[in-house]
């Protein structure tokens, strides 16, 4: 069991997800024009996650930031705004 232990070990540290829905088998969120407006209307933009460690998936929560600070990365929210 070990070896298998091992190879599920080395798959599980490729993922970029590490534990958004991982019951499923792809992940595509689906976003509307209308709940963009919205939020946009509402806040003044809308901030999606892109680097997937943010504990409040789809949307930004700035943990890339703590993210690049330790790795030297460089990835960042996608933002729309007015
Ligand atoms: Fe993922 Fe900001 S937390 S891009």
């Amino acid at each position: 069991y070990k070896e298998v232990n091992d190879y599920l070990n080395r798959k599980q540290l490729a993922w970029v997800n590490k534990d958004y829905c991982k019951s499923k088998n792809k992940i595509a969120d689906i976003i509307s024009r209308q709940e963009v407006n919205e939020a946009i209307e509402k806040n003044g933009k809308v901030v999606y996650c892109r680097c997937w460690k943010s504990k409040t998936f789809p949307y930004c929560d700035g943990t890339h930031a703590k993210h690049n600070a330790e790795t030297g990365d460089n990835v960042g929210p996608l933002v729309f705004k007015e």
